[in-house]
């Protein structure tokens, strides 16, 4: 089942131009542009998230150092792509996670995971 999902995952998001290599290509604007993201979709209500302004949630775990980290929720690879698609639809990976699907356009999630993953 996992194995199908992560295999699924690669599957859609290889296929999509806008996947792992747009991320993998992540410049400075993009990076900025999440950052400003995570203030706006107030991701900070639940996860402490350094540089980003009211980020001292503690109902979630901190995502500081989060591109150093190996899986996404204990589940699937740390990859660009596959965080983008946690950001959109976290159930999608963890089926009955608690972090809820917050409406984010998937460009937006794109720039999300690209400031996330360089914070080391
Ligand atoms: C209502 C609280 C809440 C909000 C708001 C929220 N999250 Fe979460 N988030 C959670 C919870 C709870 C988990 C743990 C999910 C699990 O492990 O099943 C989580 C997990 C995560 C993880 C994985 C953490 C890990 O340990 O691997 C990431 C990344 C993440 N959230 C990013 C975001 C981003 C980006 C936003 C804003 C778009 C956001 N979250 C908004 C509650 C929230």
């Amino acid at each position: 089942m996992l194995t199908a999902t992560c295999a699924a995952l690669t599957a859609a998001c290889g296929a999509s131009s806008t996947g792992a290599d747009a991320v993998a290509a992540a410049n400075p604007t993009q990076v900025e542009h999440g950052r400003q993201l995570l203030e706006r979709y107030h991701c900070g209500t639940c996860h402490a998230i350094p540089g980003v302004a009211a980020s001292q949630g503690r109902f979630a775990a901190s995502l500081d150092g989060y591109g150093k980290r190996s899986y996404i929720a204990g589940r699937v690879a740390n990859e660009p792509a596959a965080l983008a698609r946690w950001i959109v639809d976290p159930a999608s990976i963890v089926q009955g996670t608690l972090m809820p699907s917050m409406g984010v356009a998937p460009a937006d999630a794109r720039d999300m995971a690209a400031y996330l993953g360089q914070l080391r």
